[in-house]
């Protein structure tokens, strides 16, 4: 056995290593921290292996200004840092600065199905009573680029908020197809971790729908940027119903609006609903709000002030972009060029090393 094939793992040794996405294509959100950067920096934390990734190539699907976003990217790094992830212990970069995803994204796009595409409820709901027709082929495959994003990593479990569910099912189709099709225990099958009060954080002003970042009024979410009056304002205005906090988890049932920001506070104090309930049972909104926007103001406030103080410094940043993209090209790399020589590609400019002798 060569020593480039002893180093080829299967699914059964695959060390355990995180990655995980958020497009630079708005501001993040309260949505974003509480359902994925809040968790991105609890499992850097538990000492796994965490890679983080700002995937520029998924937000041009839609038009972005080029100028804005640049800034967005940069200032979603500035987010990451400033709540909490340590761009020494997690390869923190930007997709587009790692050719791999790209290169792997097209691999991918030859074994996902345009059938499994169509399927996705994201697609649907983006392309719902628009024209498709018009919608960017990007937007089509980007499921097949995320699957790229994770497996350039043989990465083997992914943090991410409920709506990624779905794609996450086909990162995993595409891993066993790609393995299938060639005959290989190459890819591993990834696991998602969708965990915690808060992995749908809903708007504020419609409890049925996510909070999103490219939703086109500024009311429905707070921001990372947001100040404090504005936190307290948006809180003050949310939409809710005329009756009180109930004293069980059942008494929110149908009542999407409250369970909302109970699922908020639960996830900002870090406690259970049930705790929540326990503690606010038969206050009204009047109370509730104001103790609601006290927490969200101590909580983001910090991150609020670090990230204006990070982004007083560009180079800084795009420095600790470089250095992550460094990083995350070096695992990349040598997992790209095996896939290159099992899907048949002569490959004669690379250092011998990297050759899949599965
Ligand atoms: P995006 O902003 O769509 O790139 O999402 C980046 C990450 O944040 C993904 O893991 C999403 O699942 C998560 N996320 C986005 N919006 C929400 C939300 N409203 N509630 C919980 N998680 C969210
Ligand atoms: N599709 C994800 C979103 O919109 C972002 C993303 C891209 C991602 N690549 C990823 C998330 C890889 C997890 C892993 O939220």
């Amino acid at each position: 056995m060569s020593s480039a094939a002893s180093a080829v793992q299967t699914p059964k040794t695959f060390a355990p290593r995180i990655f995980s996405g958020i497009q630079p294509s708005g501001g993040l959100t309260l949505g974003n921290y509480l359902g994925a950067l809040k968790r991105f920096v609890e499992k850097q934390d538990e000492g796994i292996e965490t890679i983080y990734c700002l995937v520029d190539l998924h937000a041009i699907t839609v038009w972005q200004d080029p100028k804005v976003l640049r800034q967005q990217t940069r200032e979603a790094a500035a987010g990451f840092i400033a709540a909490g992830i340590d761009p020494k212990r997690s390869i923190l970069f930007n997709q587009s600065q790692v050719s791999a995803h790209a290169e792997l994204g097209w691999i991918f796009n030859c074994v996902a199905r345009m059938g499994w595409m169509s399927r996705m409820t994201q697609w649907k709901d983006k392309t719902a009573g628009k024209n498709a027709e018009a919608a960017s082929l990007g937007l089509f495959a980007y499921p097949a680029l995320m699957a790229a994003d994770i497996l350039a990593y043989h990465a083997t479990m992914v943090p991410v908020g409920e709506d990624q569910r779905q794609h996450l099912e086909l990162t995993r189709d595409i891993a066993i197809k790609f393995n299938n099709d060639y005959d290989v225990d190459f890819f591993p099958v990834v696991e998602p971790v969708i965990e915690g009060v808060a992995t749908r954080v809903m708007s504020l002003r419609d409890g049925t729908k996510k909070m999103s970042k490219s939703d086109p009024s500024d009311q429905t979410r707070i921001n990372l940027t947001d100040d404090a009056d504005t936190i307290a304002a948006k809180i003050r205005k949310a939409k809710t119903d005329p009756k009180p906090l109930p004293d069980s988890i059942d008494g929110l049932k149908d009542r999407p609006e409250a369970r909302n920001l109970v699922n908020i506070y639960a996830a900002l104090a870090g406690h259970s609903v049930d705790q929540v309930i326990r503690d606010f049972a038969g206050a009204q909104f009047g109370t509730f709000k104001p103790a609601l926007a006290d927490l969200a103001v101590a909580t983001l406030s910090p991150i609020t002030a670090e990230m204006s103080r990070l982004m007083a410094d560009a180079a800084e940043i795009d420095r600790i972009l470089a250095d992550g993209a460094d990083r995350a090209d070096a695992l990349a790399q040598p997992i790209l060029e095996q896939v290159f020589d099992i899907t048949g590609m002569i490959r004669s400019r690379r250092k011998p090393s990297t050759a899949f002798q599965g």
